[in-house]
């Protein structure tokens, strides 16, 4: 299902239809497929090309493996997420390697990382949802996750399915409109809050 971005102005389509959809086809990607979305998170831009990103992964062509990832997410996500044929955990490393020191970005870091996986996906047919709802200690514990590495994100991840298969509740969630903040809300020029001219309809 599409359900491109009714935005203001018009925008590449992979920005436009890049969404978070909870209906998946259980369709599993090809292993070169899955492999592209990752390089494709490989190439996002770092501080001090730090590259703090990592992922744990879990395809549904291994039962067990698949379900030791899904029990990491909370209940309400586990609910949709199951369907998804691919379930993943970005974690990101908390210092940096060449001095040790706290990286204040490594989660902003991160998260450029699952957005380039999340438009490769799209340019691939596919679809990923993020998640916060998960328990980090569970994946820590589960995964072996050193102390200096920070579970950070779930998401999930697949071809599109039909929302039919959906209960009511997240049935109605799959077919709302998308909605954002106006611009004026968050371009500032001159001082806080200050719409900049630049974004004024
Ligand atoms: C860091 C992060 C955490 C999120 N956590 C959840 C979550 O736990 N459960 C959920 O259903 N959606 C979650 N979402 C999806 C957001 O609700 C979704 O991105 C937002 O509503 C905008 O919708 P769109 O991605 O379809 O444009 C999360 C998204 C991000 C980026």
């Amino acid at each position: 299902m599409r359900k491109p971005a009714p935005s203001d102005r018009p925008l590449h389509d992979l920005i436009a239809d890049r969404w978070s959809p909870r209906a998946f086809s259980s369709r599993i990607p090809a292993g070169e497929t899955l492999a592209r979305l990752f390089e494709a998170a490989r190439w996002a831009p770092s501080a001090f090309n730090e590259q703090p990103w990592r992922f744990i992964i879990a395809t549904k062509d291994n039962a067990e493996e698949y379900g030791r990832l899904l029990a990491c997410l909370v209940e309400a996500n586990r609910a949709w997420a199951v369907l998804a044929p691919v379930l993943g955990i970005l974690v990101t490393k908390k210092t940096f390697t060449k001095n040790g020191k706290p990286n204040p970005w490594a989660q902003h870091d991160g998260g450029m990382a699952l957005e380039n996986l999340m438009l490769q996906a799209v340019a691939e047919g596919m679809f990923a949802h993020g998640m916060g709802g998960f328990d980090p200690d569970k994946v820590r514990e589960t995964y072996n996750v050193p102390e200096d590495f920070k579970p950070t994100t779930a998401f999930a991840l697949g071809y599109p399915g039909d929302p039919a298969q959906l209960s009511v509740d997240y049935r109605e969630m799959e077919l709302a409109p998308r909605e954002r903040k106006p611009l004026e809300e968050l371009v500032f020029s001159g001082s806080w809050e200050m719409a900049s001219p630049t974004v004024k309809p």
